[in-house]
């Protein structure tokens, strides 16, 4: 290869990974939804009935679930890079005195990067409607959508549930 072509050729590769690295390709990247959720940490579950101010976009029956490294985070009240915690919601029936799960509304992760997301507290934002890979709700509005009301647990590393005793 000659001079100049190998010139050339570092320069694109160069370019390339000042793209990747830069954080323009990065931060485009979409989080991978949970895989496995079910088999980690069981934070907790809650019911938001009518009459709770968050009934129009939280009402339904949700458990919060924390990989490894989210469990440490709970405990030591700052999370690690690599901490996922995820928000499962479910519409609910009610027959003979008893409240059951049925479809599923959203699940809703939180993902740390401290570097990558930076802008919002650490955390990586996305949901996905009834649950379906394919179906992602918050995409690039995370700030707004999400974080805008995370931001008030800025004390415990803007997640609000707790683990319980
Ligand atoms: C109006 C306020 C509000 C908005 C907006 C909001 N959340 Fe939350 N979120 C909460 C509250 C309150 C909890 C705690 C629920 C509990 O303790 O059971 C929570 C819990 C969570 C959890 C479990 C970790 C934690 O903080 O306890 C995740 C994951 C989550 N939300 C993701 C999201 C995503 C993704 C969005 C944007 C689509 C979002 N949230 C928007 C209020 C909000």
């Amino acid at each position: 290869m000659g001079r100049s072509r190998s010139v050339l050729v570092f320069a694109v590769a160069t370019a390339l990974a000042g793209v990747s690295m830069g954080g323009v390709g990065r931060s485009a990247e979409p989080l991978a939804f949970p895989e496995g959720y079910r088999n980690w940490y069981h934070v907790k579950s809650l019911l938001l009935e009518e009459g709770h101010p968050l009934y129009a976009s939280f009402g339904g029956l949700h458990h919060v679930y924390a990989n490894e490294k989210a469990v440490e985070g709970y405990r030591a009240g700052k999370f690690p890079d690599g901490s996922m915690i995820v928000f499962d919601l479910f519409e609910v029936k009610r027959e003979g005195g008893a409240v059951a799960e049925s479809e599923r509304k959203v699940l809703a992760i939180m993902v740390k990067d401290s570097q990558r997301f930076a802008e919002t507290g650490g955390w990586g934002f996305e949901g996905f409607a009834k649950g379906d890979p394919e179906q992602r709700v918050v995409g690039a509005n995370a700030k707004e959508a999400c974080f805008a009301c995370h931001a008030s647990e800025a004390a415990h590393d803007y997640v609000f549930s707790r683990m319980r005793p």
